[in-house]
């Protein structure tokens, strides 16, 4: 949401990125080779289960330093939870979640907060460091760039089906496994000097991350409907149930103005547009680093190395879907 823009800033020659370029994070130089990577994230339970809820929540989290090329230092628990209602227990679970999501990203929990509120929230703000020099922006994307995208798509429909008592238990968790695996593949490709630009994908959608990151990098984008991964060929029948969740159907009407669809299908434009909890990140890699990028994707066991279109010279930012 814009609301940023008229807020006093003061300004810095060591801010990096601030809020103008739509990123994941801000960046904030230290020194030469070291910056601070800030951000926060937060959201209210997507999942039954506490534990599987902390996990996702701290993963997502955790993504918005990993899109920026950093490494994780420390974290904090931002928590809101209605405590009559909810005993200690699950609260305790679903920081646990967390701090085991943290743990494995080798994040330090240094404190935190809680309020109580009548709707449960949960999310980190995390601190990292990234290298000034090899930090992945919004608007580094060149011409030529292929774009390559980590997850598959559609947490946003499946989730929903599985609110709705309509996606099977296999779905269920399917999905849950992709939205608790760590973008740590962001980090070790930026260290590398692989990538261009990226970013990663969550509330906007695909369209709507990939249209601030042409928009911030002044290019256009070409992408290839075919090529696009679903979390499962299931996703496509829930679609046809017309389970698509409000963010993601706004997202689409959003994306329409700055988007040429084509032939693309029904199907194809709401995975495009489906808000993603804890997506993957996608990323700008000129074709000369696509193989080493692809090799360290396998290494990490990314849930998806998906070369789904490229980066074009356009007079107007902007993305345009074939089929
Ligand atoms: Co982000
Ligand atoms: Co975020
Ligand atoms: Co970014």
């Amino acid at each position: 949401m814009q609301v940023l823009h008229q807020l006093p800033q003061l300004k810095s020659p060591n801010l990096l990125v601030g809020a103008a370029t739509a990123d994941d994070a801000g960046v904030f130089r230290i020194d030469r080779n070291r910056a601070l990577v800030q951000t926060v994230d937060f959201f209210t339970p997507i999942v039954d289960d506490p534990f599987t809820y902390g996990e996702i929540a701290a993963t997502n989290s955790l993504s918005d330093v990993y899109a920026m090329g950093g490494r994780p230092l420390t974290a904090m628990n931002l928590m809101g939870i209605p405590t009559d209602l909810v005993p200690p227990k699950i609260i305790n679970a679903i920081l646990r979640g967390g701090a085991m999501k943290a743990k494995e990203a080798k994040c330090i929990l240094v404190g935190g907060h809680t309020i109580r509120n009548p709707e449960p929230f949960y999310g980190l703000s995390v601190t990292g460091l990234v290298n000034p020099q090899r930090m992945i922006t919004n608007a580094g994307a060149r011409v030529g760039d292929l774009l390559v995208l980590t997850k598959p798509l559609g947490t946003g429909i499946i989730t929903t089906g599985i609110k709705r008592g309509i996606a099977s238990k296999a779905l269920a968790q399917k999905v849950i496994k992709v939205m608790s695996q760590l973008n740590i593949v962001g980090a070790e490709l930026a260290e590398k000097g692989l990538v261009t630009a990226g970013t990663d994908i969550t509330g906007f959608g695909l369209l709507g991350h990939l249209g601030s990151l042409c928009r911030a990098s002044q290019v256009g984008a070409e992408i290839d409907a075919t090529a696009l991964p679903a979390i499962a060929p299931e996703v496509h029948r829930l679609i046809e149930q017309d389970c698509i969740p409000g963010g993601t159907r706004e997202n689409l009407k959003t994306a329409e103005d700055f988007t040429a669809f084509q032939s693309a299908t029904n199907a194809q434009k709401f995975l495009l547009s489906d808000a993603q909890t804890s997506g993957g990140l996608l990323l700008c890699i000129a074709p000369r680093r696509l193989a080493a990028a692809l090799r360290i994707l396998k290494k990490l066991r990314t849930p998806a190395g998906a070369i789904i279109g490229k980066i074009t010279r356009s007079p107007k930012p902007g993305i345009w879907v074939k089929n």
